[in-house]
């Protein structure tokens, strides 16, 4: 499974890589907007930084303007995959999209259906949202559990990004069904590195060590 980071903060970004463990990275609007600055100098910056994808998202919600701003996103840097949402106008993106040779990860999926239309129109990535799932009392693991049954049932070539992971148990389960990707926050790439029992065993061998020391 491909480690990306959600993340457009470049300090973070760069602490993730020094783990050696991320392979991309993805930004949304909101996640921009943290950061000060101007947006594209922000991007470009990370895809310098990180060799493999960097997701970025259009802003635009009709084909034509998210048409308009993909053909702009991919000279930012070749390393540029287009988020897409997947409403009908996005999807009609997407497939156009797909003819020109732009790579694409369809974004805000919440449903199987959802997955297999993106799939369909030709997106590289699919990104169901399982924490914001989880939120309104669905089963956000077992959405991506479907799709990945779906794709595999047609051998759909969309890879299957799980994104929105909240917590070192949605990274784990999502890695157990064989997800082709996971984005995770900073804080949870840290978490998924820490055990009670390592620190425990830590500071037991430090004492019997200063204990050595003494004798
Ligand atoms: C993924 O591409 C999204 O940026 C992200 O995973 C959304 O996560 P959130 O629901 O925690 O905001």
């Amino acid at each position: 499974m491909k480690i990306f980071l959600d993340s457009a903060n470049i300090e973070e970004i760069r602490e993730a890589k020094s783990l050696g463990a991320i392979e991309g990275v993805t930004t949304n609007p909101s996640l921009l907007a943290h950061e000060k600055g101007d947006w594209k100098k922000i991007v470009r910056q990370i895809c310098r930084e990180v060799e493999g994808p960097v997701n970025v998202e259009v802003i635009a919600q009709d084909r034509t303007g998210m048409l308009s701003e993909a053909r702009d996103l991919v000279k930012l840097a070749p390393n540029v995959v287009v988020k897409i949402p997947v409403t009908i106008e996005g999807l009609k993106a997407i497939a156009e999209l797909r003819e020109r040779g732009v790579e694409t990860n369809a974004t805000l999926v919440f449903s199987p259906n959802q997955a297999l239309l993106a799939a369909k129109a030709g997106a590289s990535y699919v990104s169901p949202f399982i924490g914001r799932l989880d939120d309104i009392g669905q089963d956000g693991v077992q959405v991506l559990q479907d799709i990945m049954t779906i794709f595999r049932n047609y051998d759909l070539p969309t890879q299957v990004l799980a994104a929105s992971i909240r917590h070192t148990n949605h990274f784990f389960q999502v890695s157990l069904l064989g997800a082709d990707c996971a984005t995770v926050p900073l804080a949870v790439l840290l978490d998924l590195a820490k055990h009670p029992l390592t620190d425990i065993g830590l500071a037991k061998f430090m004492d019997d060590w200063a204990g050595q020391q003494k004798k």
